[in-house]
């Protein structure tokens, strides 16, 4: 390192994702293990996603963080191991142009400074703790010209945060639970990439962009302590959802899809019911956008019959899912789908800002619009 003035910076723009069998629930609270396997649909960067910059010089004297030009402290865990992990994997970097040669050794004594924001609200529920963890690990991986591929960074994302490990791949993504009690074998595969099932659409209702009471970190620990359902969830339901919805996603099914989506979604909120204390991260206005979806699809339908959404007509079906938060994910299975399903939502739960809904954003993986 011949100067003292030079500054390294790498910038990286990560997506976000949104499990369609979610992941709620650690057996390893340190190295973030989970009870299940998961599945989530990765959305497109354009939309909501996370842009992270790392900078590098001998002039930093301590490691700094700003979140959405904020400074936060990077003293947790989980900042912590991301860059421990990443450091242990750190290369020798050569810059001629700039005059930077930083040894294999010396990343140990330099300090990074980071810069990431969110296009979208933080931790209200979208997943922003898994585009934020996955850039971060990516972009000082790209800093640290660290040689892992994006499955082997997967596994350190992880342990920023469990979702981010699915941030890492396009299309639909499993995060396999593993076996191995140091965590090498939990980690994110892709199971199909961006171009398969192309014509699905997501549209997301902002229903509110304040911070959760309940952070996901405390209430999955909560119901890992007081939840039966919930073990009865990570052993008995979950694996063979898994199975089929990885079938569903490969035949492009989407009556089947929509389908376990929804009930996956109903089953985790219905654990955090079943926890104590219970958590609400649904509100008045995501239930009345379940009530509304449901008479929509199933308008002529039965409702004694146990096979209640199977029989829908799969033309008018929706498939939803809320994360950790009200705010509703669909997917339309495709553009026309969509359309028809924007117009009677935009009519029914109009966005304003004082009320019930804030936007609407429409990702089909080359428009966004925001009708707030
Ligand atoms: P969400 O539903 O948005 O994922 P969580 O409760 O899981 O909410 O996580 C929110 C936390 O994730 C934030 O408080 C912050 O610690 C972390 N986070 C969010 N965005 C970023 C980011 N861009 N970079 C690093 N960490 C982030
Ligand atoms: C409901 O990954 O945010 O979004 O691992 O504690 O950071 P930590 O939790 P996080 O939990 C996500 C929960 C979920 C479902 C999912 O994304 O699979
Ligand atoms: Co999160």
């Amino acid at each position: 390192m011949a100067q003292k003035t030079w500054v390294r910076m790498v910038t990286a723009q990560t997506p976000t994702n949104i499990a369609v069998i979610k992941y709620w629930g650690k057996r390893d609270e340190t190295l973030i293990l989970p009870v299940n396997d998961s599945i989530s649909v990765t959305l497109d960067p354009a939309h909501l996603c996370t842009i992270t910059t790392v900078a590098v010089s001998p002039s930093f004297d301590q490691d700094r963080m700003w979140l959405n030009g904020k400074e936060i402290s990077l003293s947790g865990g989980r900042y912590q191991n991301c860059l421990r992990e990443i450091r242990a994997r750190a290369c020798e970097v050569e810059d001629k142009e700039k005059g930077i040669k930083i040894a294999k050794n010396d990343w140990e004594k330099l300090h990074v400074h980071v810069a990431s924001y969110n296009n979208f609200p933080t931790a209200a529920g979208l997943a922003s703790s898994a585009a934020g963890f996955a850039c971060l690990v990516f972009a000082l991986a790209k800093l640290m010209k660290a040689k892992e591929d994006n499955s082997e960074l997967s596994a350190i994302a992880r342990q920023g945060s469990g979702s981010a490990c699915r941030s890492l791949f396009g299309g639909f993504v499993k995060w396999i639970m593993g076996k191995a009690e140091d965590g090498s074998d939990s980690l994110a595969v892709q199971l199909v990439d961006e171009k398969h099932w192309d014509e699905l659409v997501i549209i997301i209702a902002v229903v509110s962009s304040r911070q959760k009471e309940t952070s996901s970190t405390t209430g999955m620990r909560d119901s890992v302590e007081t939840s039966l359902l919930l073990q009865h969830r990570a052993k008995e339901v979950v694996p063979k959802r898994i199975k089929q919805m990885e079938e569903a996603i490969k035949n492009r099914d989407f009556g089947s899809f929509a389908q376990l989506t929804c009930a996956d979604s109903n089953q985790f909120h219905a654990v955090c019911l079943d926890t104590c204390p219970p958590i609400f991260y649904m509100n008045d206005t995501s239930h009345r956008q379940v009530k509304f979806l449901v008479s929509c699809q199933c308008a002529s339908h039965s409702r004694s019959s146990s096979k209640f959404y199977m029989k829908c007509d799969d033309t008018k079906m929706v498939a939803y899912t809320f994360d950790a938060g009200p705010n509703a994910v669909l997917i339309a299975h495709n553009r026309k789908a969509a359309t028809q399903l924007l117009q009677k939502l935009l009519f029914c739960f109009p966005p304003s800002s004082d009320a019930d809904l804030n936007s609407y954003v429409i990702g089909d993986k080359s428009i966004l619009k925001d009708a707030g």
